[in-house]
């Protein structure tokens, strides 16, 4: 594997979930696969659980980290080309890229959406520079359109806690104060999309995902209707996606949060989220902290999924 921004990089997914798991069971097995080796991790924007859990996936593997903010400390980098700069960013990516790659050996990249081009968005624009200049591995650890680190660890927590072969798994839109990238729902529905489970999406009309995300999902706009019998109940937000309303909040109907109540119509299902979830507003305290929820086993699994793609990252230098 020489690079990881899409499901389809990892290959069958059951090879991938059996290789987490083995990772799981001994994280150290392959400290010495990375020694030497240098992991740059690039963040144009904030993070809590890709750093940490990269971090330490990358140490587990014996490799040295070196951890950039961009927007902190570092010159303000320009993603476009032809762009006179006349203005604050003193640096093109295309000379910076080249130039990081020049003192790693693999470079992970966390670049959000902007969320008001959606043609730009959705060409990933500065992974894409990266895949093509840096002359490394890449991998995303959250781009424009998807975070498959996290939706790689999205199913390996299925995977441990499902009680049928065949479980039954709702994204669920929920509602937020400001504009929310469509990454983590993009990206949990390829993966979805990519099992033999039974996926349903559901949101209000107008947050609608792009169709190549969406895929063959049964898209439920009864939220109630959609919960009952599921075994996983996925809750996440995101800004509209379709037309001129790109990138917009459209609704904060309080009545699409995730509670009790709607939890009972389900067959007593996990509840998950990605982290960080406003509470309150996505999910209720008391279905947070009930023993149905699983958000703290997910986001540990954020540890296992990079060590994963980390380790077929290496094993291809
Ligand atoms: N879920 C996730 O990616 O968390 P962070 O934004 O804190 O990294």
């Amino acid at each position: 594997m020489k690079k990881f921004t899409c499901v389809a990089d990892i290959g069958p997914l059951d090879l991938a979930v059996a290789e987490a798991m083995r990772i799981k069971a001994d994280r150290f097995a392959w400290s010495d696969l990375g020694r030497n080796k240098t992991l740059l991790m690039l963040f144009f924007n904030s993070s809590l659980r890709t750093r940490l859990s990269t971090q330490k996936a990358a140490m587990n593997l014996g490799m040295n980290v070196m951890v950039l903010d961009v927007t902190q400390g570092a010159w303000k980098l320009e993603t476009e080309r032809g762009v006179v700069m006349d203005g604050d960013k003193a640096e093109h990516l295309l000379e910076a890229i080249p130039v990081m790659a020049s003192y790693c050996d693999m470079i992970g990249v966390r670049a959000f959406a902007g969320l008001t081009n959606r043609e730009e968005d959705y060409k990933e624009v500065v992974i894409g520079q990266f895949l093509k200049y840096a002359g490394c591995p890449v991998f995303s650890m959250e781009a424009a359109t998807r975070h498959p680190l996290q939706s790689y660890a999205d199913l390996i927590t299925i995977e441990e806690f499902k009680t049928k072969p065949r479980p039954k798994v709702v994204l669920t839109w929920a509602p937020h104060p400001r504009a929310l990238p469509q990454a983590v729902p993009n990206s949990f529905a390829e993966w979805m999309n990519a099992t033999d489970y039974d996926f349903v999406i559901t949101h209000p009309e107008g947050y609608e995902l792009a169709p190549e995300f969406v895929g063959d999902a049964r898209v439920e706009y009864d939220q109630r209707k959609a919960f009952e019998g599921a075994d996983f109940i996925y809750a996440k937000n995101w800004s509209a996606y379709s037309g001129d309303n790109y990138g917009k909040v459209l609704s904060m109907d309080r009545d699409w949060m995730v509670d009790s109540a709607k939890m009972a119509l389900t067959d007593n299902a996990r509840f998950m989220h990605c982290l960080p979830v406003r509470r309150n507003m996505i999910v209720t305290d008391e279905v947070i902290e009930s023993e149905r929820s699983i958000v703290i086993p997910e986001a540990a699994n954020r540890e296992i999924s990079a060590q994963a793609v980390i380790k077929r990252l290496l094993e291809s230098i």
